[in-house]
């Protein structure tokens, strides 16, 4: 398996551009189920999430076709798609279970087993089979017993129990099909919240979600819908209407940028204490993290879709971070500010409101000699003067990206283990911050030795997602 080795790296200058975003792409493909005719997406990130989506949809019957050099992908839509996506691809990826609402919405069936993911929680899928469930949708389980015994039931507490290759969920229209209802989030879900529209796109009259999550990859899922000829109002506010259309067509549509991937340059450029440009950004996007960096004293100037950084040449201060739904600081930039915080001046504390176990970066940062105690929900940080490389080890996505930019700052090398996790949501960390002047290397299995630049030319190759867990 591959590995990033970095080393103590000069401020980063320069420029860089911030590719489309993975959480948005990855449900704009699968919205295409909706479509009776073909679409074209644009700014379509060289992820391996991406190509875990392109299986799991070409599985269902779509065509796709990618050209990676253009960032771009044709899909064309399938009459009777399966309703049966394949467990291992399930598996294999948290956003898989995004397909489930626009399934149901044209097939009226989808049986499905529970989808995988980073062990960022618990993650369940009940506010998503809620919401179905207000729609009309009757919903069973499949499960084998202690004993071996095939059991079916409708009873929602044996969700843990179908999380294996033999257990499964069936979900069903009713015959005359869904029918629109008002539907209330106990938690402003972005997936649920999107399964929810996806499946209301057909139903019939009008969806009401309240306690919707306001996301800008809502926002733009919801505009990719109205684009293929649905009816969505009020996504981005906590209150989203749908009313039910019929029939879609087919739309050429360009994918927002990905905020995660411009905050986590950001506090690259900012731990560094560096000075860069990012182009290709929507700054309306992050503006909770803009105003705590600026509070922070680093000095941030937007014009329209670019940020300059420039961070101060004195040890920040220390800070208190709390993460919420949007608009708030976002969950996965949490890992990345952590690692800024760890060298810091003074303590920090930090709140994670959104994941229960979304901390597992802590211990990596520790080994490289960070001060950090979590109790709960909380994490401590004393910050220290400097970091010391170490071999690490990328527990998640927004782990690993944390872990390189402590890298940057670390003395010596820092030698990052378990790279396919950061391959999932940022299609060439070590080139885009290479291009700003850092010293990080992507070291294949092939190669014996730190210090040998190799590409990173398997990262969205389809062959790479079997090792992709999301
Ligand atoms: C999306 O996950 C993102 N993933 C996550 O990005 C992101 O961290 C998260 O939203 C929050 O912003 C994708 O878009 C593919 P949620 P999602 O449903 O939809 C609980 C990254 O690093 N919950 O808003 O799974 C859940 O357990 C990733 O790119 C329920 O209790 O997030 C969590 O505590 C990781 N029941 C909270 O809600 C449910 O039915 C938020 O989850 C659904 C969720």
């Amino acid at each position: 398996m591959s590995k990033i080795v970095v080393k103590k790296s000069k401020p980063l200058r320069g420029e860089i551009k911030i590719p489309g975003a993975k959480n948005s792409v990855l449900k704009l493909m699968a919205a295409s189920i909706l479509a009776e005719k073909e679409c074209m997406l644009e700014n379509v990130p060289d992820l391996s999430d991406v190509a875990v989506m392109c299986k799991l949809l070409r599985a269902l019957g779509l065509d796709i076709k990618r050209n990676v050099k253009k960032s771009s992908m044709k899909i064309t839509p399938a009459v009777e798609p399966s309703g049966e996506p394949p467990y291992e691809l399930m598996e294999s990826m948290r956003a898989s279970v995004i397909v489930l609402g626009p399934l149901l919405a044209k097939k009226g069936k989808v049986k499905l087993s529970m989808p995988g993911g980073c062990e960022i929680g618990n993650r369940p899928i009940d506010l998503h089979i809620k919401g179905l469930m207000a729609l009309g949708a009757k919903v069973y389980y499949g499960y084998m017993d202690d004993d071996g015994r095939s059991v079916i039931t409708e009873d929602i507490v044996t969700l843990a129990r179908i999380k294996s290759s033999n257990g499964y969920i069936v979900i069903e229209a009713p015959k005359e099909g869904l029918k629109g209802a008002d539907i209330y989030l106990d938690f402003p879900s972005v997936g649920a919240t999107e399964n929810i529209m996806l499946a209301a796109t057909r139903a019939k009259g009008t969806t009401i979600i309240q306690n919707a999550a306001k996301e800008p990859e809502i926002t733009d899922l919801a505009q990719f819908i109205n684009a293929l000829g649905g009816k969505v109002f009020g996504a981005g506010s906590d209150t989203i209407r749908i009313e039910g259309v019929e029939h879609f067509g087919g739309t050429h549509y360009r994918t927002i940028p990905d905020r995660i991937i411009a905050i986590t340059y950001m506090l690259a450029a900012v731990i560094t204490r560096g000075e860069i440009s990012l182009l290709n950004v929507m700054p309306s996007h992050f503006k909770s993290v803009t105003a705590k960096l600026k509070e922070m004293g680093v000095e941030i100037m937007e014009e329209s879709d670019v940020m300059h950084i420039k961070a101060p040449q004195e040890r920040l201060k220390g800070t208190v971070l709390t993460t919420l739904p949007y608009p708030g600081i976002p969950t996965d930039v949490q890992a990345p500010f952590t690692a800024l915080l760890a060298v810091s001046n003074g303590k920090s504390v930090i709140t994670e409101n959104v994941f229960e176990n979304r901390f597992l970066h802590v211990p990596e940062l520790v080994k490289l000699g960070a001060k950090i105690v979590t109790d709960g929900h909380t994490a401590t940080i004393e910050g220290v003067d400097h970091l010391k490389g170490a071999e690490v080890k990328a527990t998640d996505l927004r782990c690993g990206a944390a872990l390189v930019l402590a890298g940057l700052v670390a003395e010596g090398t820092t030698v990052i283990d378990n790279v396919f996790h950061i391959d999932r949501g940022y299609p060439r960390i070590e080139k885009d911050l290479q291009a700003l002047g850092a010293q990080v290397e992507r070291l294949d299995d092939q190669e014996k030795a730190p210090g040998k630049m190799s590409t990173s030319k398997n990262v969205g190759n389809e062959k790479h997602v079997k090792s992709s867990k999301k």
